[in-house]
């Protein structure tokens, strides 16, 4: 090993004194500017047309009709390091995406465990990424939710919502639809949660109609599995669902729920499988892809050694891909 390797300053040396680079003091004269012109541009105080000629806004970058990201599980909170930085790091990833994505489904469990409204409050910050480059994204409530603070901190969400007493969505897109339920059992105040998810009949009945309207292919998806949302006969008695998609579990798993096509979404900076997932479809299928961040033990902290899953999980399950018919 040559110095050059062993000492990082002497790089910065070299390349300065070398004949094809340029200093700073140089490179600035090269582009006419003094040291203090350069230093308003890079403030923001500035801006010579060159600059603004070469800077891209988000306006500028086309959307891909037919991409999608599938969050869950953020529990994203006050205080909270590692859940909010793999939460920044998932959101200034999808924001600088190019095509941009059309739409960002979360599947519940947004709010850390009680649904607080400062948990809310800290999302709010958080999701003004996505807003500021205008992506839109809708959330479902989970069993760490609650609907009366997430619809007071986002009501412009909420008012989407196509039930009067639920928050129940449906996103549109041009080969398939998605449909997000609300299966949260909500607790009377937020010092606790009621972990069991449930879907009441009046919501089991908008469903049944709403599927009876359906004219194209439906992923219909909710915070909790088929086990606990118990919509399964619907979905058999309607040609149009594709599958199901839920969270809850941490888990990337793509085993069949109730004989139904189902994937389950890892968490995106919680605990269990952690990362996100992209979504591509077209006419015939639809390919989600998952992106994997880590796995974190439970209740341990990213930094927690000796992880012995790490790595065997991260083989296992990094760039997975499950494949929906959408025919
Ligand atoms: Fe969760």
């Amino acid at each position: 090993m040559n110095d050059f390797h062993k000492n990082p300053e002497a790089e910065t040396a070299r390349s300065s004194n070398h004949p094809g680079t340029m200093n700073r003091r140089h490179f600035l004269a090269s582009l006419g500017l003094s040291a203090a012109a350069f230093s308003l541009i890079t403030s923001g105080t500035f801006s010579p047309s060159w600059v603004q000629a070469n800077s891209v806004s988000h306006e500028d970058i086309p959307v891909n009709p037919n991409h999608f990201v599938l969050l869950a599980d953020t529990h994203c909170g006050p205080h909270l390091k590692h859940q909010i930085n793999f939460m920044k790091k998932s959101l200034s990833e999808i924001a600088a995406m190019n095509p941009r994505p059309a739409h960002v489904l979360i599947y519940g469990d947004f709010a850390f465990l009680y649904g607080k409204k400062t948990d809310y409050l800290v999302l709010k910050e958080l999701m003004a990424t996505l807003d500021k480059v205008q992506i839109p994204w809708t959330v479902c409530m989970g069993n760490h939710d609650r609907r009366d603070f997430f619809s007071e901190i986002f009501p412009e969400h909420a008012g989407k919502s196509l039930m009067a007493d639920r928050l129940v969505f449906k996103v549109e897109t041009p080969n398939m639809d998605f449909i997000l339920l609300d299966s949260l059992c909500q607790a009377p105040d937020d010092s606790r949660w009621i972990t069991p998810g449930e879907v009441l009949d009046d919501q089991k009945d908008w469903l049944n109609e709403t599927l009876k309207k359906q004219t194209k292919p439906v992923i219909v998806g909710a915070h909790h599995s088929l086990d606990e949302t118990k919509v399964d006969d619907i979905l058999k008695s309607h040609s149009c669902v594709a599958g199901y998609v839920n969270g809850h579990h941490h888990t990337w798993s793509t085993e069949p729920q109730k004989d139904l096509p189902a994937l389950i979404l890892p968490s995106n900076g919680h605990w269990g499988d952690i990362g996100l997932v992209n979504v591509h479809a077209n006419e015939n299928e639809a390919v989600f892809k998952f992106t994997m961040r880590d796995f974190l033990v439970f209740n341990k902290t990213p930094e927690f050694k000796p992880n012995p899953l790490r790595h065997q999980k991260l083989a296992e399950k990094q760039g997975a891909v499950w494949r929906l018919d959408l025919k």
